[in-house]
């Protein structure tokens, strides 16, 4: 009798103990996705109803007395709003010299004309990649002698993370960068939490060495640029009056709320981010400023605290200090990627996630018989049908959303 009551006890114990168990795990699966589910809903009316982030100016501004510069080799660090890294690879002359008061170089050069200044943000290991781009969307031979316009594609690094790799790494940098002369390095350490420093370092660069630039991009080394048709967009803006001046476009998340889980590579904590929503942004995969954007965006980068370490809400933060807001451009991919197909080549501008197939899309996209496919009525026609049946599916897919089969 005894026994038998020890032995339900023991039973009821381990029943207990297993309910409270799965109890804890669907509470926290539970947590997790009512904190999703509440944290959108919270930053979508946030961003919809009340719409107001004045607080950033005042929150994000630097404390005068803290203000410090490393900056080694001259003007840009006098400003001395933030931490800036010495160049260890630069090409003051990139541009054809003269950048805004960069101060002492070349007097008698004249500026080359150029249409676009692209960053491509890279990281010192990825050779393979670097040299992919400047097969194809990245040839600035390639845009003179189709497009007689002046693009200047260059690549933004810091030092390899690994200190053990760092000098061998470094060494093979050099070297291509004797070859190519299209690196960009600033001494800080090349990881994910520096993103925001290497934003910096394109903006400061831009401002310093290439200020007459009419347009500045940014784009990851995993993406691929529609070169030609980004250009002729680009020409499309300054044709008109105000198009050129003032633009901020590519693709915009708004609403965005700050990701408060701790396993997230993009987990932000309270102490950085305290409120429910972020300030409209695009996706840091590729985007693209105007001149007179460039530059608001470096004085903004001056007088506000760069601890926020996602680039692209930094980014968002400094434009919207700055009264920039985006624009969204229906072939700008976030993180999506563009079908395979001519009557989507024909209208595209970034695509996400090209690390290894740069070639042979370049190869596809760029053939004149793209052209042909949609010309004419009944191209036309097909074209919009075909673009309709690739896009606008029922069910999620990552690429363009459905509004740009129409365009
Ligand atoms: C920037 O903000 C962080 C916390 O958000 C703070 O610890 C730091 O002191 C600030 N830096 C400056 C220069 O104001
Ligand atoms: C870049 O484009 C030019 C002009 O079309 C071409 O001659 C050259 O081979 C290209 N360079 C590379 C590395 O593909
Ligand atoms: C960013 O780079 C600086 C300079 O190299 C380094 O001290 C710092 O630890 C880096 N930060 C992160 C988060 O990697
Ligand atoms: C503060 O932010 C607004 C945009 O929200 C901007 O128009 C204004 O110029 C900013 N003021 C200061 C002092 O930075």
């Amino acid at each position: 009798m005894f026994m038998n009551f020890r032995r339900i006890r023991k039973c009821q114990c381990v029943q207990l103990l297993t309910t409270g168990l799965v109890l804890c795990v669907v509470m926290v699966c539970w947590e997790q996705l009512d904190h999703h589910v509440v944290s959108h809903m919270r930053s979508y009316t946030y961003r919809y109803l009340v719409n107001s982030y004045d607080f950033l100016n005042s929150s994000f501004a630097i404390n005068q007395h803290r203000r410090h510069s490393q900056e080694s080799d001259g003007s840009d660090g006098a400003v001395g709003g933030v931490v800036s890294y010495p160049y260890l690879i630069n090409h003051p002359d990139k541009c054809g010299g003269g950048g805004g008061g960069g101060g002492g170089h070349r007097e008698g050069r004249t500026r080359d004309n150029i249409l676009l200044l692209l960053f491509v943000k890279s990281s010192p290991e990825n050779f393979e990649r670097r040299q992919a781009i400047r097969d194809t969307w990245g040839n600035e031979s390639y845009v003179w002698s189709k497009l007689r316009e002046n693009v200047r594609v260059v690549f933004a690094l810091g030092v390899h993370p690994d200190a053990g790799q760092r000098s061998q790494v470094q060494r093979a940098l050099l070297q291509e960068d004797q070859t190519y002369g299209d690196l960009i390095q600033q001494d800080f350490v090349d990881t994910f939490h520096n993103l925001t420093t290497k934003l910096i370092l394109q903006f400061h660069w831009a401002h310093r060495y290439c200020s007459h630039a009419h347009f500045v991009m940014s784009a990851d080394d995993d993406i691929f640029v529609h070169m030609p048709n980004l250009v002729k967009y680009l020409w499309g803006l300054q044709s008109t009056q105000a198009g050129a001046k003032d633009l901020w476009v590519g693709h915009v998340h708004r609403g965005a709320p700050p990701i408060r889980c701790k396993d997230s590579k993009y987990h932000v904590p309270y102490e950085l981010y305290p409120w429910p929503s972020y300030p409209d942004y695009t996706a840091g995969a590729g985007y693209v400023v105007s001149g007179d954007v460039a530059a608001k965006i470096y004085q903004a980068t001056l007088v506000l605290n760069s601890t926020m370490y996602i680039d692209d809400v930094f980014m968002g933060i400094c434009a919207k200090a700055m009264g920039v807001s985006p624009q969204e451009h229906v072939y700008f991919s976030g993180e999506g990627k563009a079908p395979y197909h001519p009557c989507i080549y024909d209208h595209m501008i970034t695509s996400h996630g090209h690390a290894t197939d740069v070639r042979s899309l370049w190869q596809a996209a760029t053939d004149p018989a793209v052209d042909s496919v949609s010309s004419g009525f009944m191209g036309s026609l097909y074209c919009t049908a075909m673009r309709v049946m690739l896009l606008c599916r029922p069910y999620y897919q990552n690429t363009y959303s459905c509004l740009a089969a129409f365009t």
